[in-house]
């Protein structure tokens, strides 16, 4: 199965990912933690992104498509049970490269309002030991495998805020694009964690039989 995670920034996406992983054994391939990745080895690519991560822009389509390239072609060469990409594509442009390499069977669309999503960034903490993302609300330890938490520097306020329209004006297009195609795959993602996987499991298992 070769999905593709849609949806604004704090929709869930690697929340999701995470709990598709477990289920399904798919890889999970999320742009942004490539970037932060290559940024805490100093690479050149870690370094260029994080001058668009931080100012809540997009890192330029020709860097992306290059990174995903030589991913994509990488998953070519394994004999997985299939991906998700997370976080990509994100413009028309990354779309149809994406079309031009590989077949995707389906692309969930995880739906929240901006204001919620203000307020979720705003708690959101990441496992510096596994990646794994919680909230501070709940846990001061991460629960998956109790490493210390840190908060990514792109989730302060004002940067959210241009993240998110970033989002609006140059990935929401990719909903029609991929609507047109038929492979949109729509989940309330206001609802709890819990309730958004049980409903992406019913549409993914309706959509294979
Ligand atoms: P990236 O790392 O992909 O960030 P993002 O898309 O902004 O998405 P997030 O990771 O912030 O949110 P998420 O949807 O994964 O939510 P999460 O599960 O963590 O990209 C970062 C940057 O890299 C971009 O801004 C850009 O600069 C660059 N970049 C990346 N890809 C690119 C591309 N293709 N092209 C160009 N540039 C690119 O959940 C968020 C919080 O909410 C957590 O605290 C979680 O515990 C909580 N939560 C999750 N689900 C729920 C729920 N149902 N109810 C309540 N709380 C919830
Ligand atoms: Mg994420």
């Amino acid at each position: 199965m070769r999905l593709v995670l849609l949806g604004a920034p704090g929709a869930g996406k690697g929340t999701q990912a995470a709990l598709l992983k477990e289920r399904y054994g798919l890889a999970h391939v999320s742009t942004g933690d490539i970037f932060r990745e290559n940024l805490k080895n100093s690479t050149p690519l870690g370094l260029e992104a994080k001058k668009y991560m931080d100012a809540g822009q997009l890192v330029p389509d020709e860097t992306v498509m290059k990174m995903v390239g030589a991913k994509l072609a990488e998953l070519e060469n394994e004999n997985s049970k299939g991906f998700m990409l997370d976080g990509f594509p994100r413009t028309v442009a990354q779309a149809e490269f994406l079309e031009s390499k590989t077949k995707i069977d389906g692309v969930i669309l995880f739906s929240v309002d901006d204001e919620a999503i203000v307020k979720r960034l705003s708690s959101r903490a990441v496992c510096k030991d596994c990646g794994n993302v919680t909230t501070r609300l709940e846990h001061d330890k991460c629960p998956y495998c109790g490493g210390e938490l840190y908060t990514r520097e792109d989730d302060n306020e004002t940067t959210v805020r241009s993240r998110l329209k970033v989002f609006h004006e140059q990935t929401e297009p990719l909903v029609k694009f991929y609507r047109d195609r038929n492979l949109l795959l729509e989940v309330d993602a206001s609802q709890k964690p819990e309730k958004v996987f049980a409903d992406v499991v019913e549409l993914l298992d309706h959509d294979k039989n």
